[in-house]
């Protein structure tokens, strides 16, 4: 049973006229995550780092990433809302929810879902920075290319997209599609396309 994207029922993604191509399937995902974890792992030897993901977007991201690093990891959660459209944000962020954990001293890794314009995630890292971790690294699923106005300080990233606005895996349209597996182009209103 398929009803339109306004029913209740959530409409299958091989039907659903507002979801184009699959940009990047599951697997290709599980597989990159597998090696962002493995470098993680790597560099943080014999530490604990502590992963700080935003809400809701980066959610799969982070229940995958933080189990693809072997070592004791700690996790916590912010959540911030970002005025404006439904599909650009305007760099105007307020924090809603804060972090539980005290940052004070702490190897701190910021699990982002996506970096579009960067506004967001420059709000993020001076507001993170300011409370004295003693390291602070941005690992990010999904980069917009040449969307910033100034080149995002990026440690790690697992894949480089075109100006396309993606859904899936975490990713919404007002609220919408986050429980998609695979990342796709988003071609409904709003869109542009
Ligand atoms: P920025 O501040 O422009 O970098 O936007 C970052 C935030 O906007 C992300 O954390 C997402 O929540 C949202 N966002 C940006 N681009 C997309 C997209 O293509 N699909 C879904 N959400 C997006
Ligand atoms: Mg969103």
């Amino acid at each position: 049973m398929t009803q339109s994207a306004s029913g209740t029922e959530h409409p299958h993604p091989d039907v659903d006229p507002h979801l184009g191509q699959i940009l990047v399937t599951h697997e290709a995902i599980q597989q990159r995550i597998a090696e962002l974890g493995k470098e993680i792992t790597v560099d943080y030897a014999g530490r604990a780092p502590l992963l700080i993901a935003v809400l809701k977007g980066a959610i799969m991201f982070m229940a995958d990433i933080a189990r693809a690093i072997s070592l004791p990891v700690e996790l916590d959660f912010m959540a911030v809302s970002s005025y404006g459209t439904a599909t650009k944000t305007s760099g105007v962020v307020r924090i809603v929810k804060d972090l539980d954990i005290d940052l004070t001293g702490r190897d701190v890794i910021i699990v982002e879902d996506i970096v579009d314009s960067g506004l967001t995630l420059n709000y993020l890292r001076k507001n993170l920075a300011a409370r004295h971790p003693a390291s602070l690294e941005v690992c990010a699923l999904l980069l917009k290319e040449g969307m910033q106005k100034v080149e995002p300080d990026l440690r790690y990233v697992g894949f480089r997209l075109p100006d396309e606005f993606v859904v899936g895996y975490g990713l919404d349209v007002a609220e919408r599609y986050r429980n998609l597996d695979d990342l796709r182009v988003y071609v409904g209103p709003g869109s542009g396309h």
